[in-house]
């Protein structure tokens, strides 16, 4: 283990270094609290053993001040000390001392005191990788949730409406053709209105009344757009809804062929709105690329919560840029590219971890890129970032053409499902 070992007095120092080396640790020393709390602030030590009193900064002041610094793990702090008068070790334990070592040094005494650091540390050490794999488990468990309700909602929905949407649609192709025909004979009525002014002048004069009313030449002249313009519409309704249910496709627990860049192409039409709000530019330079054995839903959800962030880090009219190529030793490459805000570096490391966001409380979960990360992995491929703050940031997805043989018709929990 890492120590900082901190004394001003040479041969004690010198004592406890060669003892600790001997033990296997990895020793860094300091001559004072200064240099000490110097080393600290720039270095990870999990065992830190100080003598008490020292120039300027004490014992117990650096370690006062170690506990007050924000790290990730536990660090186990040793006073070694002349004093043993009872408030002296309250003092120290107050500022934060895990225990004490009198002088003059006992050698066994030091050997065990330093092994229960040791234990206590790797006792945290586990605790924090069981910790974060449960983050894990629970991310992909949220996410894999969403997944499935959403293919429900989205099987559902399309069942529902593509129902009524037959129907208007075959309905519209009937009135089309009927009002077509029904226009044509009133041309022909039209055609006999000076006829029919001699003869009926009453009537003439109403029919002429009512067509200007409703502005019947206009009417005519854009019937045949009106319903060009509904049937669009309809066929619109009729996309979204399949687009909905190709995305969240429920089928997603096994490994089949998939073209992705219609998987690409159905994210994107799936953030039209987003894309459309913001007046994003979106640049798509797609190869053509084998058929790809994935789990489409959750590669689907990859692209989605990529895209999602690039255009949420995009200023109004941004840009995105869609590629895809078919790499040497068989693997496909996605890339996602926006102009938007980009990471700070500090962050890099970060934002695969779930529950990391940077957007305010409420906007976002911080789990879209740890559960693409996890997809990922599990399809055998590689995902990277790279990433320029105020200039934008860059997705990198690899994929085997073979995918790991194991993980087929399994879940990310290693169960095959039935
Ligand atoms: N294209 C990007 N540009 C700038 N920052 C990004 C980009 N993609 C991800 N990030 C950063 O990474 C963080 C984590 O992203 P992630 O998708 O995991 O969570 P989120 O977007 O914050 O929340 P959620 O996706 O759960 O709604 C983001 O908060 C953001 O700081
Ligand atoms: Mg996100």
């Amino acid at each position: 283990m890492k120590v900082l070992l901190v004394d001003d007095d040479v041969l004690t120092r010198l004592v406890m270094q060669t003892h600790l080396e001997r033990w296997g640790h990895q020793v860094v020393t300091a001559g004072d609290g200064a240099a000490a709390w110097e080393r600290f602030q720039v270095e990870e030590f999990p065992i830190v053993i100080s003598d008490w009193i020292m120039p300027e900064i004490d014992g117990v002041e650096l370690i006062r001040r170690i506990r007050a610094c924000p790290r990730p793990g536990y660090v186990y702090a040793v006073l070694v000390t002349a004093k043993s008068q009872r408030e002296d070790l309250i003092a120290g334990m107050e500022a934060g001392a895990d225990d004490f070592l009198s002088k003059p040094l006992d050698a066994e005494e030091f050997r065990v005191r330093v092994r229960v650091g040791e234990r206590i540390i790797r006792l945290e050490q586990t605790l924090v990788e069981q910790n974060r794999a449960l983050r894990e488990a629970q991310s992909a468990l949220i996410q894999t949730e969403k997944l499935a309700s959403l293919g429900q909602l989205a099987a559902g929905l399309a069942h529902e409406i593509n129902n009524p949407i037959a129907f208007v649609t075959n309905n519209l192709a009937v009135l089309r053709r009927d009002m077509m025909a029904a226009l044509e004979i009133l041309n022909l009525y039209q055609s006999a209105q000076a006829r029919l002014a001699e003869i009926e002048p009453t009537l003439a004069a109403t029919t002429h009344h009512l067509a200007e009313e409703m502005d019947l030449a206009f009417f005519q002249s854009h019937l045949p757009r009106l319903f060009d313009k509904t049937q669009a519409g309809l066929e619109r309704v009729r996309d979204i809804v399949n687009n909905l249910r190709d995305f969240a496709r429920l089928d997603e627990s096994t490994f089949k062929d998939a073209d992705l860049n219609a998987a690409l192409d159905t994210t994107v039409e799936i953030l039209h709105h987003e894309l459309k709000k913001k007046q994003m530019h979106l640049v798509r330079c797609l190869e053509e690329l084998p058929p790809v054995p994935c789990q489409a839903g959750k590669i689907n959800q990859v692209f989605l919560n990529i895209l999602l962030n690039a255009v949420q880090a995009c200023p109004t009219e941004g840009t995105i840029e869609l590629h895809s190529r078919l790499l040497p030793g068989a693997q496909v490459e996605i890339v996602i590219r926006d102009n938007g805000s980009g990471i700070k570096p500090e962050h890099l490391e970060h934002i695969f971890d779930p529950f990391f966001t940077t957007k305010p409380l409420g906007e976002g979960t911080g789990l879209g890129l740890s559960v693409a990360y996890g997809i990922i992995k599990e399809h055998g491929g590689a995902i990277e970032v790279e990433s320029q703050p105020g200039r934008g940031t860059t997705f990198r997805i690899k994929l085997p053409l073979v995918p790991p043989q194991a993980t087929r018709g399994q879940d990310r929990f290693g169960q095959t499902r039935g």
